[in-house]
């Protein structure tokens, strides 16, 4: 039998040992592993404070009383618990996620909503419904790193619309509108996170949000609205979400995995009734079913225990959480950072001083053990250099403040450098070429930085 031919790679190309490398379909060459995955696994040391991380603090979850119920439910509904289930969904978790999509003042038939794994896998629905290769998605800059991933392994293209402290600006949607019609494009999408936004921390104005669908009805695109903080708040009754406002162009996206389990891995979607046909197709052809088990945790959960006063118990400790996160940064962070007010939810966003980089900078905040998420992982375009995430869900008050203790020694000592060599001479490792390179014309590729833990 003859061996394939296999092609020695050109001078300069990157050497990989993976035999199948040119087998692969061509939408694997959006999916690269995100900055979060990549940070996990030093995150996770015992020493480092995270503030990368956006786990919810499950710990505060009566984990005894939950345990009892899992329990009754095995005993009393086992054999169904356990058995396959309804692509769709369990009917009477479709009617309770209406009731609590109820609490944003959104009217909703069970008939129309499809349970997921997790609204991730709500995303990767609508994206196979919705997407083909090369259509635009407008989205937040920033944006949530998992539908980013998402979208490009739909090898879709995402335009990022600018946000501000009132969340996305109107005036920057019709502007990115303007600019693709002159380009003779449209954009199928536009996705948003309009409460507590992941990662900036901001909610879309209560001024804006009849403005915003009103441009996106007018230009033909449909909302895609994710809200998995919306009950999140400190302050107040949340906000009326998006599709409360219109059924007419409107996808959301519900999880139970911010206000109970993420583990559960239990989400949904709400559709317009054609959508939600082509949905469930969708969800067939993939999973056959979302986990009954799951489901009816949930569903047992939500029918027998005070969920809404546990939200209460999850919105104090953030809330507390909040607090020590901005009075951190306000006592503790030298002159020159600006950071946003999140009024709910995980993240604060934070912009650094004129020359600091959070992608370089980060292999020293490792050292200095503390981590966050350097802004670039919220962008599909390479911008979000100047900015970061911390997350305060996980951390207790008193490791978050030491937490930013450590980044703030960090800034002042990046800041030191930068005073000392200028933002590029000083702190970017040097570029070296590889023997040769000039010669053959390519670019010079950076050093990797070991970090020392
Ligand atoms: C904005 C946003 N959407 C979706 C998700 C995915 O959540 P899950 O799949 O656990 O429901 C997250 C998780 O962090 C998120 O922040």
């Amino acid at each position: 039998m003859s061996q394939p031919e296999r092609h020695l790679p050109g001078p300069g190309a990157a050497i990989s040992t993976d035999l199948y490398l040119d087998r692969y379909a061509a939408r694997t060459a959006g999916m690269t592993a995100s900055e979060i995955r990549a940070l996990f696994a030093v995150a996770s040391r015992p020493e480092v404070v995270s503030l990368a991380g956006g786990s919810p603090f499950t710990a505060a979850l009566p984990l005894d009383t939950i345990g009892d119920m899992i329990a009754q439910l095995v005993h009393d509904r086992g054999a169904t618990a356990l058995q396959y289930g309804i692509g769709q969904g369990e009917p009477l978790l479709r009617e309770q996620i209406c009731d609590v999509m109820a609490l944003e003042g959104i009217t909703a038939s069970p008939e129309d909503v499809v349970v997921t794994v997790g609204s991730q896998q709500g995303l990767d629905l609508v994206s196979r419904v919705f997407l083909d290769p090369g259509d635009i998605v407008l989205a937040e800059g920033p944006s949530y790193v998992g539908a980013l991933g998402t979208f490009a392994a739909a090898q879709a293209e995402v335009v990022h619309v600018a946000m501000d402290d009132a969340g996305l600006q109107p005036e920057a949607l019709r502007q990115a509108l303007a600019d693709l019609a002159s380009r003779g494009r449209t954009a199928k999408l536009l996705y948003l996170i309009p409460n507590h936004q992941n990662p900036a921390g901001v909610t879309l104005a209560e001024e804006r949000r009849d403005v915003v669908l009103d441009i996106a009805r007018s230009a033909g695109v449909i909302v895609l609205e994710d809200n998995p903080y919306g009950l999140l708040g400190f302050d107040g009754e949340p906000l009326r979400a998006l599709r409360a406002r219109t059924d007419d162009g409107v996808l959301y996206l519900g999880s139970f995995s911010k206000t109970f389990s993420p583990g559960l891995r239990v989400g949904w979607v709400l559709a317009p009734h054609g959508v939600r046909e082509k949905l469930v197709l969708a969800t067939e052809a993939q999973i056959l079913c979302p986990p009954v088990f799951s489901q009816q945790i949930v569903s047992t959960y939500l029918a027998t225990q005070p969920w809404q006063e546990q939200i209460k118990v999850f919105q104090e400790i953030y809330h507390e959480r909040r607090d020590a996160t901005l009075s951190a940064l306000e006592q503790l962070m030298p002159p020159g950072l600006s950071w946003t007010h999140p009024t709910g939810g995980f993240y604060v966003w934070v912009t650094l001083p004129d020359g600091l980089d959070s992608k370089l900078m980060q292999p020293r905040a490792v050292h200095e053990r503390v981590a966050y998420v350097p802004g670039t992982g919220f962008y599909a375009d390479g911008a979000g250099r100047s900015q970061l995430r911390l997350s305060y869900c996980f951390p207790p008050p008193e490791r978050i403040r030491e937490g930013v203790r450590r980044l703030a020694g960090v800034v002042e000592a990046e800041l030191e450098l930068v005073g000392v060599f200028g933002a590029e001479s000083g702190r970017q490792p040097r570029s070296v070429p590889r023997p040769g390179a000039e010669d053959r014309g390519e670019p010079p590729t950076r050093p990797r930085l070991v970090v020392p833990l």
